[in-house]
């Protein structure tokens, strides 16, 4: 029979309704490349398998009890169903085994799915042994994000980033997340599960890959103004790449500035815009640059700024971020609501031009930097 001769309601979904239906589970599995994807369905990590496999068991139960009490009631409302030529029914008081039955069942099934998630999370909560440890920080509006394994393997300088995490593929990553001022949550979906940053509170659960690539997390709490601008990047290198990010970056000191130009940026970064009076802060107070004398911990680490890829907090990439350097420097609440950092309103487009030259010539050297080694995923 072909299938245009079919009544209507038989007919087969149209391609249309089924390419929609097939974009949707490809979007949700994680595997369109075009564009950075946020899912819980990327399957490269463990977290995500296991929360994965747990999710299948319980709605292969959900859909047997669905199937089992359908045909309970559809049984009973046909069997029982009302004859007006008879009497009345029968009168009777209960059916204990019945009644056994209907308790019982719903026990066994809520014990096994508490077994089922109990194992799940003793499998993903507690820290393997040989996992990374990482410290994410959250404020308004970004994430410091700093190696403590690091610091005790004897290196000269502290790995600090912001707003980019560096992790190898194939480990766990055992990250201790915190926050410096109101509540955030971390939360890369690729990678893993999200928890929340609360001030003064210490949460730590891991994240991990096999996939080399970079991938994009958010803020998942609503925290202020910036809420939404208040992203971060996971860049998962392949473990020899990844080593030599940590012995670069452990090993880091910012260069000399050797133009006039980086000269006189790196003067006003550690000095401030008006030499004489100090009604605006010099950078060299809120951020740090390892190698410096600027040692301040309010804002973003800016050690090896030249070799990141965003600003913001994840609000602008690549180009789009060069030329917002400026404004950003400028006046940063005017493009980033909420932006803590106060205005340098009275800085030259000249001394813009030389701060912005000084922090892109804080470079890691080549073997550790990081971005365009792995793709966007
Ligand atoms: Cu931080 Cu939302």
């Amino acid at each position: 029979m072909k299938l245009n001769t079919l009544p209507r309601r038989l007919q087969p979904p149209s391609v249309a309704v089924l390419g929609l239906l097939a974009l949707t589970l490809l979007a949700s599995a994680g595997t369109a490349h075009a564009a950075q994807t946020l899912s819980i369905g990327d399957l490269h990590s463990s977290y995500n398998r296991n929360i994965l496999y747990m999710s299948i068991a319980v709605i292969v139960m959900a859909i047997l009890i669905f199937i089992g009490v359908s045909y309970a009631l559809f049984y009973t409302v046909n069997k029982f169903r009302e004859d007006k030529h008879s009497a009345a029914p029968d009168q009777f008081h209960g059916n204990n085994r019945l009644e056994t039955v209907l308790i019982v069942v719903p026990v066994i099934i809520v014990t096994v799915i508490t077994i089922l998630a109990a194992h799940t999370m003793a499998i993903v909560n507690p820290t393997p042994p040989g996992a990374l440890h990482v410290n994410a920080t959250g404020a308004q509006f970004w994430w410091a994000f700093d190696y403590p394994d690091a610091k005790l393997s004897g290196a000269a300088g502290t790995v600090v980033n912001g707003n980019e995490l560096v992790i190898p593929t194939g480990r766990q990553v055992a990250i201790t997340v915190t926050a410096k001022d109101v509540i955030h949550a971390f939360w890369a979906p690729n990678l893993g599960g999200q928890r929340d940053a609360i001030p003064g509170s210490l949460k730590t659960f891991q994240i991990d890959t096999d996939q080399p690539g970079s991938y994009q997390g958010n803020c998942s709490v609503l925290c202020g103004a910036s809420h939404a601008n208040m992203r971060f990047k996971v860049v998962a290198l392949p473990p020899a790449q990844y080593a030599a990010f940590i012995a670069g970056a452990a090993a880091y000191k910012a260069p000399a500035p050797s133009t006039p130009s980086t000269q006189n940026g790196y003067s006003i970064f550690m000095q401030g815009e008006d030499k004489a009076s100090a009604a605006v802060p010099a950078c060299a107070s809120c951020h740090r640059i390892q190698g410096t004398p600027a040692a301040g911990a309010v804002g973003p680490d800016l050690s090896y700024f030249g070799s990141r890829d965003t600003l913001g907090a994840g609000i602008w990439e690549g180009k789009e971020r060069e030329a917002h350097i400026e404004p950003w420097i400028k006046h940063c609440a005017a493009v980033k609501p909420g932006c803590l950092m106060p205005a340098y309103t009275d800085l030259s487009d000249a001394d813009l031009a030389d701060l912005k030259a000084y922090l892109l010539s804080l470079k890691l050297p080549d073997t550790a930097a990081y971005w365009g080694k792995v793709p966007v995923r």
